[in-house]
């Protein structure tokens, strides 16, 4: 008993949830506000950039905005972001803006618990330095898991060229509401980037919840390309238009014919246009959220499945 009261106090909560929610989250809302404007960005903001962490969004929201996250059910602010706009991208006649994440805050945990959370959950970070995948500064990992705060869909990507096959996971994914463009931020160290910039083309299968283990197994694709699609174990058909092998038991695919890539910090920002979407079955899907988000859901006694 004393264990469980005493937990908290050492240990600091996981940084990242991985749970079964229904796509698109309806959970948390996410609004810009600035010169006393604001516009709903739930489905029109995405990261573009882990390192440095930068925004990309449809709204010009000026040089300064604030991007706030509320609990939908309740109204309660989750916690919010405060932008600086570093550049734009205008692709088609529409302008996408990026923003850079200057600071953040939550509120997902009481005051004291919240600082010293942090306090353990940056002494544990740095510890494990080395591990790290991330390559990213303590408060930019901090404020990273507030832009999660909105449940991100992790989905399989698929890509088939000549000579080069892959499929790997990902969820710096989003549409872009406003402009109808679909972002993807992948490490450009990523072996398909080249492959990707080329072809133009990628199959994005939504997984199932139930998937996560052969989904993480699929991480190390990041880095090699795969043999062969007998080499996963996930039985996997042709997509719609592209012929591009995805997941046959996914919730939904959806196409994406790329049209714009550059690179923002550490990632390729690939920007495409959805070329087709098969919504094929209800279910919960894959997500990651911030373990401080799932503990004050806990506390709200409304916790999300955790997987
Ligand atoms: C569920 C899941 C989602 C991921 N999403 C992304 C992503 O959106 N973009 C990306 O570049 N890497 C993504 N990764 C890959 C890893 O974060 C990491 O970059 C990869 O394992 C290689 O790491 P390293 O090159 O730092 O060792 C994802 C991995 C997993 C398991």
């Amino acid at each position: 008993m004393w264990k469980e009261w005493i937990k908290p106090l050492v240990r600091p909560l996981p940084q990242w949830a991985t749970v079964a929610v229904a796509a698109p989250q309806r959970l948390v809302t996410a609004t810009l506000h600035w010169d006393g404007q604001t516009a709903d960005v739930t489905a029109d903001h995405t990261v573009a950039s882990l390192y440095p962490l930068v925004i990309a969004t449809s709204v010009d929201g000026g040089q300064r905005p604030v991007l706030e996250y509320r609990d939908r059910a309740t109204g309660k602010r989750l916690g919010s972001l405060h932008l600086a706009q570093t550049t734009s991208i205008t692709i088609e006649q529409t302008t996408l803006t990026l923003y850079r994440v200057a600071s953040g805050k939550h509120r997902c945990l009481p005051w004291p618990r919240r600082s010293w959370n942090a306090w353990l959950q940056n002494r544990q970070m740095e510890k494990n330095r080395p591990s790290n995948h991330f390559n990213m500064d303590k408060a930019g990992v901090q404020q990273l898991m507030i832009d999660y705060l909105c449940p991100r869909p992790v989905v399989l990507v698929s890509i088939a060229a000549q000579g080069h096959q892959n499929i790997f996971p990902m969820d710096l994914i989003g549409p872009l509401e406003r402009s109808g463009f679909f972002s993807l931020a992948l490490r450009s160290t990523n072996v398909s980037v080249p492959v990707m910039r080329d072809v133009r083309r990628v199959a994005l299968s939504s997984v199932p919840a139930t998937m996560k283990a052969d989904v993480y197994k699929l991480s190390a694709q990041h880095k090699q390309a795969l043999q062969g699609w007998d080499a996963t174990s996930i039985p996997v058909r042709p997509s719609k238009e592209f012929g591009v092998p995805v997941v046959a038991a996914a919730l939904r695919i959806q196409e994406l014919a790329i049209v714009h890539s550059q690179e923002v910090g550490l990632h390729t920002f690939f920007l495409g246009r959805i070329a087709s979407d098969e919504k094929l079955a209800d279910g919960t899907q894959l997500h990651h959220t911030a373990g401080f988000h799932q503990a004050w859901r806990r506390r709200q006694r409304v916790p999300l499945t955790e997987i």
